[in-house]
């Protein structure tokens, strides 16, 4: 059978930006062609670093037209779910090993109306996800420790991918360590967002980065 072409979407993760600039950055990556604009939400307890919250979502969401992927790597998510809804995700992944009820925390997701995706941190196998795949939008498969941006990508995890791609029509996720070599190996595994932090912001020229990954 003739495999169906997917197209690789580039979601510039905001935690590599120049915060002082935080519009100038993402009107950049958006001139530059980017799919989704990644924000990273870190609550210092799921993750041991901090971020931002609904308030700078609501000023960003203001700066461009793209889609907000929205990555929460917070303990309980459900309890701000509406709050991240408002103030202007599109997208909100959630972690699997945040929650202690996953499937109200799935339900409550989407009943905001948002895109709803799932996220495993390295350590957590995939098939954890399984009994969620038909309720869920995207999954994102960490390939660093999340909590910080500049990490190297973990080569192992892409065996998730590769596992996960004949069971799951929505979208897959990669999100850690992602350049145009790393990229290339997570697209042959059948991954169609590249997240990509440092490799895209650390780049003057954005717009050729995003083509790069995107190739
Ligand atoms: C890490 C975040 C990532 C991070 C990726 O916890 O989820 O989105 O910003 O950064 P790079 O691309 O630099 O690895
Ligand atoms: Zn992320």
């Amino acid at each position: 059978m003739k495999e169906k072409k997917r197209k690789v979407l580039v979601a510039p993760s905001i935690l590599s930006a120049d915060f002082s600039r935080l519009k100038e950055e993402i009107v950049d990556v958006e001139k530059g062609g980017c799919d989704l604009i990644h924000v990273d939400v870190m609550d210092g307890q799921f993750v041991p670093n901090l971020t931002i919250g609904p308030c700078v979502v609501q000023s960003i969401r203001k700066t461009t037209k793209l889609p907000l992927d929205v990555h929460l790597m917070i303990v309980e998510p459900m309890r701000y779910l509406r709050e991240f809804r408002d103030a202007g995700s599109d997208w909100i992944t959630v972690h699997v090993e945040a929650t202690k009820d996953l499937r109200k925390t799935i339900s409550l997701a989407k009943k905001t109306g948002a895109k709803v995706g799932l996220s495993v941190r390295p350590r957590t196998p995939v098939s954890r996800l399984y009994p969620y795949l038909k309720d869920v939008d995207l999954v994102l498969i960490m390939t660093v420790e999340p909590g910080f941006g500049g990490q190297s990508f973990m080569e192992p995890m892409i065996e998730k991918v590769r596992d996960l791609r004949p069971r799951f029509s929505g979208l897959i996720s990669v999100d850690g360590g992602i350049n145009p070599e790393t990229a290339k190996i997570a697209k042959e595994a059948g991954a169609d967002i590249m997240v990509a932090g440092s490799s895209i912001f650390k780049e003057k020229d954005r717009k050729k980065m995003i083509h790069l990954l995107r190739k």
